[in-house]
Protein backbone atom coordinates (compact mmCIF):
# COMPACT_ATOMS: atom_id res chain seq x y z
CA UNK A 1 0.00 0.00 0.00
CA UNK A 2 1.33 3.20 -0.73
CA UNK A 3 1.92 5.86 2.02
CA UNK A 4 0.89 8.49 0.51
CA UNK A 5 -2.02 7.64 -0.78
CA UNK A 6 -3.41 6.20 2.13
CA UNK A 7 -1.64 8.66 4.56
CA UNK A 8 -3.56 9.19 7.72
CA UNK A 9 -1.28 11.67 9.71
CA UNK A 10 -2.95 14.10 11.72
CA UNK A 11 -5.76 12.17 11.88
CA UNK A 12 -7.43 10.32 14.95
CA UNK A 13 -9.66 7.20 14.81
CA UNK A 14 -11.19 5.27 17.88
CA UNK A 15 -11.38 1.30 17.49
CA UNK A 16 -13.53 -0.78 19.27
CA UNK A 17 -12.93 -4.30 20.18
CA UNK A 18 -9.70 -3.15 19.94
CA UNK A 19 -7.98 -5.28 22.72
CA UNK A 20 -8.18 -8.79 20.44
CA UNK A 21 -8.02 -10.31 17.32
CA UNK A 22 -9.07 -7.63 13.88
CA UNK A 23 -10.02 -5.14 16.57
CA UNK A 24 -6.56 -4.51 17.47
CA UNK A 25 -4.90 -5.10 13.81
CA UNK A 26 -6.86 -2.49 12.62
CA UNK A 27 -5.71 0.10 15.28
CA UNK A 28 -2.13 -0.75 14.55
CA UNK A 29 -3.09 -0.43 10.77
CA UNK A 30 -4.48 2.82 11.24
CA UNK A 31 -1.27 3.83 13.09
CA UNK A 32 1.34 2.58 10.77
CA UNK A 33 -0.63 4.66 8.34
CA UNK A 34 -0.09 8.02 10.58
CA UNK A 35 -3.62 8.06 12.52
CA UNK A 36 -3.30 8.76 15.95
CA UNK A 37 -5.68 5.74 17.94
CA UNK A 38 -8.27 5.32 20.67
CA UNK A 39 -8.48 1.69 21.50
CA UNK A 40 -11.70 0.84 23.08
CA UNK A 41 -12.68 -2.60 24.78
CA UNK A 42 -14.72 -3.98 27.44
CA UNK A 43 -13.21 -2.85 31.21
CA UNK A 44 -12.11 -6.46 31.37
CA UNK A 45 -10.12 -6.26 28.82
CA UNK A 46 -8.77 -3.04 29.67
CA UNK A 47 -4.72 -4.59 29.85
CA UNK A 48 -5.56 -5.87 26.47
CA UNK A 49 -6.27 -2.82 24.85
CA UNK A 50 -3.86 -0.98 27.00
CA UNK A 51 -1.05 -3.82 24.77
CA UNK A 52 -2.92 -2.75 21.59
CA UNK A 53 -2.24 1.26 22.71
CA UNK A 54 1.64 0.60 23.71
CA UNK A 55 2.51 -0.78 20.37
CA UNK A 56 0.62 2.28 18.51
CA UNK A 57 2.87 4.46 20.69
CA UNK A 58 6.02 2.44 19.78
CA UNK A 59 5.24 3.30 16.39
CA UNK A 60 5.79 7.26 17.33
CA UNK A 61 1.74 7.70 17.16
CA UNK A 62 -0.98 8.39 20.31
CA UNK A 63 -2.78 6.32 21.80
CA UNK A 64 -4.86 5.86 24.46
CA UNK A 65 -6.88 2.34 26.10
CA UNK A 66 -10.36 3.61 26.73
CA UNK A 67 -13.37 1.21 28.87
CA UNK A 68 -16.29 0.57 27.63
CA UNK A 69 -19.31 -1.78 26.59
CA UNK A 70 -21.26 -1.25 23.12
CA UNK A 71 -24.69 -2.39 24.79
CA UNK A 72 -24.26 0.35 27.23
CA UNK A 73 -25.07 3.78 25.63
CA UNK A 74 -23.47 5.52 28.40
CA UNK A 75 -20.40 4.06 28.34
CA UNK A 76 -19.71 4.65 24.58
CA UNK A 77 -20.62 8.39 25.16
CA UNK A 78 -18.50 9.23 28.05
CA UNK A 79 -15.86 6.66 26.50
CA UNK A 80 -15.99 9.11 23.45
CA UNK A 81 -15.84 12.45 25.53
CA UNK A 82 -12.32 10.70 26.73
CA UNK A 83 -10.93 10.44 23.47
CA UNK A 84 -11.77 13.43 22.73
CA UNK A 85 -10.40 14.99 25.78
CA UNK A 86 -7.41 12.90 25.26
CA UNK A 87 -6.75 12.87 21.52
CA UNK A 88 -9.05 16.00 20.41
CA UNK A 89 -10.55 14.67 17.31
CA UNK A 90 -12.41 11.76 15.98
CA UNK A 91 -11.77 11.51 12.36
CA UNK A 92 -12.68 7.94 11.92
CA UNK A 93 -14.86 5.53 13.52
CA UNK A 94 -14.12 1.68 13.34
CA UNK A 95 -17.01 -0.60 14.86
CA UNK A 96 -15.29 -4.00 15.40
CA UNK A 97 -16.43 -5.07 18.76
CA UNK A 98 -18.51 -8.56 18.61
CA UNK A 99 -19.55 -11.98 20.06
CA UNK A 100 -20.28 -15.06 18.07
CA UNK A 101 -22.27 -17.99 19.88
CA UNK A 102 -23.08 -21.01 18.16
CA UNK A 103 -26.57 -22.72 18.67
CA UNK A 104 -29.22 -25.09 16.77
CA UNK A 105 -32.26 -22.84 15.92
CA UNK A 106 -34.71 -24.92 17.21
CA UNK A 107 -32.76 -25.11 20.46
CA UNK A 108 -31.64 -20.97 21.06
CA UNK A 109 -32.82 -19.28 24.43
CA UNK A 110 -34.38 -15.93 24.02
CA UNK A 111 -31.53 -14.53 26.21
CA UNK A 112 -28.82 -15.91 23.43
CA UNK A 113 -30.84 -14.28 20.55
CA UNK A 114 -30.63 -11.22 22.47
CA UNK A 115 -27.38 -11.34 23.43
CA UNK A 116 -25.67 -11.59 19.91
CA UNK A 117 -27.79 -8.95 18.68
CA UNK A 118 -27.61 -6.41 21.58
CA UNK A 119 -23.52 -6.56 21.08
CA UNK A 120 -23.38 -6.93 16.82
CA UNK A 121 -25.78 -4.78 15.80
CA UNK A 122 -27.57 -2.68 18.83
CA UNK A 123 -23.99 -2.10 20.04
CA UNK A 124 -22.72 -1.05 15.96
CA UNK A 125 -25.93 1.40 16.38
CA UNK A 126 -25.12 2.63 19.46
CA UNK A 127 -21.40 3.40 18.32
CA UNK A 128 -22.61 4.77 15.04
CA UNK A 129 -25.11 7.48 16.86
CA UNK A 130 -22.04 9.11 19.36
CA UNK A 131 -19.44 8.87 16.95
CA UNK A 132 -22.27 10.27 14.01
CA UNK A 133 -23.77 12.95 16.60
CA UNK A 134 -20.08 14.71 17.02
CA UNK A 135 -18.98 14.04 13.36
CA UNK A 136 -21.84 15.71 12.04
CA UNK A 137 -21.27 18.82 14.39
CA UNK A 138 -17.65 18.87 12.63
CA UNK A 139 -19.17 17.98 9.27
CA UNK A 140 -16.71 15.23 8.67
CA UNK A 141 -15.82 11.41 9.35
CA UNK A 142 -15.53 7.81 8.06
CA UNK A 143 -17.19 5.18 10.16
CA UNK A 144 -16.22 1.85 9.45
CA UNK A 145 -18.66 -0.97 10.47
CA UNK A 146 -16.87 -4.74 10.87
CA UNK A 147 -19.84 -6.84 9.24
CA UNK A 148 -18.90 -10.37 8.25
CA UNK A 149 -18.97 -12.83 4.83
CA UNK A 150 -22.01 -14.31 7.34
CA UNK A 151 -23.48 -10.76 6.48
CA UNK A 152 -24.31 -12.51 2.78
CA UNK A 153 -23.32 -16.40 3.07
CA UNK A 154 -24.34 -19.10 5.74
CA UNK A 155 -22.07 -20.94 5.46
CA UNK A 156 -21.96 -25.06 6.34
CA UNK A 157 -21.74 -26.65 9.79
CA UNK A 158 -22.03 -23.26 11.51
CA UNK A 159 -24.72 -22.88 13.91
CA UNK A 160 -25.50 -19.44 14.22
CA UNK A 161 -28.78 -17.91 12.95
CA UNK A 162 -28.56 -14.83 15.17
CA UNK A 163 -24.86 -14.14 14.10
CA UNK A 164 -25.82 -13.84 10.74
CA UNK A 165 -28.87 -12.06 11.12
CA UNK A 166 -26.70 -9.61 13.61
CA UNK A 167 -24.36 -9.31 10.64
CA UNK A 168 -26.40 -8.71 7.48
CA UNK A 169 -28.10 -6.04 9.38
CA UNK A 170 -25.27 -4.44 10.36
CA UNK A 171 -24.26 -4.49 6.74
CA UNK A 172 -27.96 -2.76 5.86
CA UNK A 173 -27.44 -0.67 8.47
CA UNK A 174 -24.42 0.98 7.00
CA UNK A 175 -25.88 1.40 3.66
CA UNK A 176 -29.15 2.97 5.53
CA UNK A 177 -26.51 5.54 7.40
CA UNK A 178 -24.14 6.26 4.63
CA UNK A 179 -27.52 7.39 3.17
CA UNK A 180 -28.92 9.50 5.87
CA UNK A 181 -25.64 10.60 6.44
CA UNK A 182 -23.41 11.15 3.48
CA UNK A 183 -24.25 14.78 2.20
CA UNK A 184 -23.81 16.08 5.60
CA UNK A 185 -20.14 14.86 5.37
CA UNK A 186 -19.98 11.41 6.50
CA UNK A 187 -19.12 8.58 4.97
CA UNK A 188 -20.05 4.70 6.57
CA UNK A 189 -19.08 1.83 4.98
CA UNK A 190 -18.50 -1.55 6.11
CA UNK A 191 -15.79 -4.32 5.65
CA UNK A 192 -16.74 -8.29 5.16
CA UNK A 193 -13.85 -10.44 6.59
CA UNK A 194 -13.78 -14.56 5.43
CA UNK A 195 -12.27 -16.50 8.98
CA UNK A 196 -9.14 -15.07 10.44
CA UNK A 197 -7.95 -16.80 13.36
CA UNK A 198 -9.16 -14.74 16.54
CA UNK A 199 -9.85 -15.38 19.50
CA UNK A 200 -13.75 -15.71 18.36
CA UNK A 201 -13.21 -18.72 16.49
CA UNK A 202 -9.66 -20.18 18.53
CA UNK A 203 -11.73 -22.36 21.58
CA UNK A 204 -11.40 -26.33 21.20
CA UNK A 205 -15.31 -26.57 20.09
CA UNK A 206 -14.03 -24.30 16.86
CA UNK A 207 -11.48 -27.07 15.99
CA UNK A 208 -13.54 -29.17 13.54
CA UNK A 209 -15.40 -26.30 11.73
CA UNK A 210 -11.68 -24.22 11.52
CA UNK A 211 -10.09 -27.62 9.91
CA UNK A 212 -12.81 -27.14 7.21
CA UNK A 213 -12.23 -24.27 6.63
CA UNK A 214 -8.96 -24.41 6.47
CA UNK A 215 -9.62 -27.56 4.09
CA UNK A 216 -11.77 -26.14 1.85
CA UNK A 217 -9.52 -23.19 1.20
CA UNK A 218 -9.00 -23.04 -2.28
CA UNK A 219 -5.20 -22.59 -2.27
CA UNK A 220 -2.34 -24.72 -0.52
CA UNK A 221 -2.67 -23.79 2.75
CA UNK A 222 -3.40 -25.63 5.84
CA UNK A 223 -4.15 -22.87 8.40
CA UNK A 224 -6.14 -20.06 8.33
CA UNK A 225 -4.89 -16.41 8.18
CA UNK A 226 -4.22 -14.97 11.25
CA UNK A 227 -4.59 -10.99 11.97
CA UNK A 228 -0.98 -10.26 11.10
CA UNK A 229 -1.01 -12.95 7.73
CA UNK A 230 -4.29 -11.30 6.30
CA UNK A 231 -3.92 -7.62 5.05
CA UNK A 232 -7.69 -7.50 3.55
CA UNK A 233 -8.82 -6.76 6.88
CA UNK A 234 -6.11 -3.69 7.65
CA UNK A 235 -6.06 -2.58 4.22
CA UNK A 236 -9.49 -2.05 3.14
CA UNK A 237 -10.01 -0.11 6.59
CA UNK A 238 -6.70 2.85 5.68
CA UNK A 239 -8.16 2.84 1.98
CA UNK A 240 -11.93 3.55 3.31
CA UNK A 241 -10.59 5.69 6.18
CA UNK A 242 -8.47 7.91 3.67
CA UNK A 243 -11.12 7.91 0.68
CA UNK A 244 -11.93 11.66 -0.15
CA UNK A 245 -15.11 13.25 -0.14
CA UNK A 246 -18.35 11.93 1.25
CA UNK A 247 -20.01 10.56 -2.26
CA UNK A 248 -22.95 7.74 -1.75
CA UNK A 249 -22.56 6.24 -5.31
CA UNK A 250 -22.56 2.69 -6.72
CA UNK A 251 -19.83 3.72 -9.35
CA UNK A 252 -17.52 5.91 -7.47
CA UNK A 253 -14.10 3.90 -5.93
CA UNK A 254 -14.54 5.06 -3.23
CA UNK A 255 -17.77 5.77 -1.97
CA UNK A 256 -20.40 5.54 1.50
CA UNK A 257 -22.75 2.91 1.46
CA UNK A 258 -20.07 0.01 0.39
CA UNK A 259 -19.40 -3.41 1.97
CA UNK A 260 -15.96 -4.29 1.23
CA UNK A 261 -15.58 -8.16 1.13
CA UNK A 262 -12.03 -9.67 2.51
CA UNK A 263 -12.58 -13.14 2.18
CA UNK A 264 -9.87 -15.45 2.41
CA UNK A 265 -9.49 -18.83 3.78
CA UNK A 266 -12.90 -19.75 3.45
CA UNK A 267 -14.98 -21.91 1.08
CA UNK A 268 -17.27 -19.52 -0.58
CA UNK A 269 -14.58 -17.81 -2.35
CA UNK A 270 -11.50 -18.51 -4.30
CA UNK A 271 -8.44 -15.91 -4.63
CA UNK A 272 -9.98 -14.45 -7.95
CA UNK A 273 -13.06 -14.10 -6.40
CA UNK A 274 -11.44 -12.43 -3.63
CA UNK A 275 -9.11 -10.00 -6.04
CA UNK A 276 -11.85 -9.20 -8.06
CA UNK A 277 -14.54 -8.28 -4.80
CA UNK A 278 -11.39 -6.40 -3.46
CA UNK A 279 -10.66 -4.69 -6.88
CA UNK A 280 -13.86 -3.36 -7.38
CA UNK A 281 -14.41 -2.35 -3.98
CA UNK A 282 -11.75 -0.18 -3.02
CA UNK A 283 -9.56 0.66 -6.35
CA UNK A 284 -8.39 4.17 -5.00
CA UNK A 285 -9.37 6.85 -7.56
N1 LIG B 1 -12.49 -13.88 13.27
C1 LIG B 1 -13.24 -14.03 12.18
O1 LIG B 1 -13.09 -15.02 11.43
C2 LIG B 1 -14.27 -12.99 11.80
C3 LIG B 1 -14.84 -13.07 10.52
C4 LIG B 1 -15.78 -12.11 10.14
C5 LIG B 1 -16.13 -11.09 11.02
N2 LIG B 1 -15.56 -11.04 12.24
C6 LIG B 1 -15.96 -9.92 13.12
O2 LIG B 1 -14.82 -9.15 13.45
C7 LIG B 1 -15.03 -8.52 14.74
C8 LIG B 1 -13.83 -8.84 15.62
O3 LIG B 1 -13.78 -10.24 15.84
P1 LIG B 1 -12.46 -11.01 16.27
O4 LIG B 1 -12.43 -12.27 15.50
O5 LIG B 1 -11.31 -10.10 16.25
O6 LIG B 1 -12.89 -11.42 17.77
P2 LIG B 1 -12.18 -11.23 19.16
O7 LIG B 1 -12.98 -12.02 20.12
O8 LIG B 1 -10.72 -11.50 19.05
O9 LIG B 1 -12.37 -9.66 19.44
C9 LIG B 1 -13.61 -9.10 19.76
C10 LIG B 1 -13.39 -7.96 20.73
O10 LIG B 1 -14.67 -7.34 20.97
C11 LIG B 1 -14.74 -7.05 22.35
N3 LIG B 1 -16.13 -6.96 22.81
C12 LIG B 1 -17.03 -7.98 22.90
N4 LIG B 1 -18.18 -7.52 23.42
C13 LIG B 1 -18.00 -6.19 23.66
C14 LIG B 1 -18.82 -5.18 24.20
N5 LIG B 1 -20.07 -5.44 24.62
N6 LIG B 1 -18.33 -3.92 24.29
C15 LIG B 1 -17.06 -3.65 23.90
N7 LIG B 1 -16.21 -4.58 23.39
C16 LIG B 1 -16.69 -5.83 23.27
C17 LIG B 1 -14.04 -8.23 23.02
O11 LIG B 1 -13.66 -7.95 24.36
C18 LIG B 1 -12.86 -8.45 22.09
O12 LIG B 1 -11.74 -7.69 22.47
C19 LIG B 1 -16.34 -9.06 15.26
O13 LIG B 1 -17.36 -8.11 15.03
C20 LIG B 1 -16.55 -10.32 14.45
O14 LIG B 1 -17.92 -10.66 14.35
C21 LIG B 1 -14.63 -11.96 12.68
Amino acid sequence: MSSALFDLTGRTALVTGAASGIGARLAVGLAEAGADVGCLDLDTQIDHAENTAATIRSLGRNATALTGDVTDAASIEAALDTHLRQLARLDIAVNCAGINHSCPAEDMADADWRRVIDVNLTGVFTCCRAEGRHMLKTQGGSIINIASMSATVANRGLLQAHYNASKAAVKHLSTTLALEWARRGIRVNSISPGYIATPMISGPEWKPKTDRFAEDTPWDDSELPTTSSAPPCSSPATQLATAPGPTYSSTAALPAGKDVCARLGCSSSTPDRWRACSGRAVAPA
